[in-house]
């Protein structure tokens, strides 16, 4: 019987490029799913940190009852890290998760395009970059689209699917499938900066750190306005602190950028904190200051 794109997403192997917050989740969250998994970290300090990570995450979801004891050793084995991108010549689908940077992300799908088998989907967990834009660097441009999770990953049910107009049918249906095979819901969209989610979402956490700037209230008294009066999880700083203030103001910018809307101009603040290095809870130190 011939195998079709969708069979072998439902089945293959998956590659992601990065290591960071949404490096390991999306790890995870594959690896729980049953695909084999290949995971590019541009070192053994960020690999070895990726496998802890998931480790603490299936072990409390075990904890809570949710998984067998057996299920971390069984995910964790499918997970395999290496430095060398051409070790993900193999996958059937790739996903882009490396620091949101359009001149990183453009030249890494010219190497990926070079050395991922030819009729392997590639597609990119950015959170506002035009997906065409990457998707013209290679030469499968039908075979690019974007795959958006949510942070933390494993925890988030949504994931957008972004549909650059160079992309086929055949390729979003796969893309879905595997979305589907990975418990989540997806829901497709245009290919305009910041999609759905954050193109409604960052102009509330650009204005919060304004109001934080013009004194309206204090940090803690606005997160507690924002949990407490609309029932959110957390309030916006606590909300940008996981995030990431680095990946926040890219998205502030390119969500400018494309348009110039006042609301996603980048408030000071936030750019004087990424300067200090005040990244979020990925160093301990954002908004608030963690312990770990
Ligand atoms: N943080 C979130 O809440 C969130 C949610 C959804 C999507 N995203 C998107 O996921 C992607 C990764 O974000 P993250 O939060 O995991 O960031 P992160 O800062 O935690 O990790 C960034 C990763 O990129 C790698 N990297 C940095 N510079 C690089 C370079 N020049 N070449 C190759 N790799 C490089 C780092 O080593 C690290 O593995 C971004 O596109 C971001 O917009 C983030």
């Amino acid at each position: 019987m011939e195998t079709t794109t969708e069979d072998r997403i439902a089945l293959g192997r998956v590659g992601i490029v990065g290591s960071g917050i949404m490096g390991a989740g999306l790890a995870e969250v594959a690896a729980q799913a049953g695909y084999e998994v290949v995971v590019r970290s541009r070192s053994p300090a960020s690999a070895a940190c990726l496998r802890g990570t998931i480790r603490a995450s299936l072990d409390r979801q075990v904890r809570r009852g949710l998984l067998d004891d057996g299920a971390p050793e069984a995910s964790l084995a499918r997970v395999r890290t290496t430095d060398d991108l051409s070790e993900l010549a193999e996958c059937d689908l790739v996903i882009e998760s490396v620091v949101e940077d359009l001149d990183v992300k453009k030249a890494l799908f010219r190497e990926l395009d070079r050395v991922v088998q030819a009729d392997a989907i590639l597609t990119t967990n950015t959170s506002t970059f035009p997906v065409v834009e990457l998707a013209v660097q290679t030469a499968r441009p039908d075979q690019v689209c974007g795959l958006h999770f949510f942070n933390p990953a494993p925890v988030m049910r949504l994931v957008e699917i972004v549909r650059p107009i160079t992309a086929s049918d055949g390729t979003v249906a796969a893309v879905r499938a595997f979305a589907r095979q990975c418990q989540k819901d997806p829901v497709e969209v245009a290919d305009r900066a910041g999609f759905v989610v954050n193109a409604l979402l960052f102009p509330y956490l650009n204005n919060a750190v304004r109001m934080l700037e013009t004194g309206t209230a204090s940090m803690e008294d606005i997160d507690a306005a924002m949990r407490n009066g609309c029932n959110f999880p957390m309030g916006p700083f606590a909300l940008l602190d996981l995030v990431g203030l680095d990946t926040s103001l890219s998205i502030l910018d390119a969500l400018h950028a494309e348009f110039r809307d006042p609301n996603y101009a980048a408030v000071p603040t936030l750019r004087r904190m990424v300067a200090a290095g005040r990244l979020g809870r990925k160093v301990k130190r954002g908004f608030y200051t963690y312990e770990r």
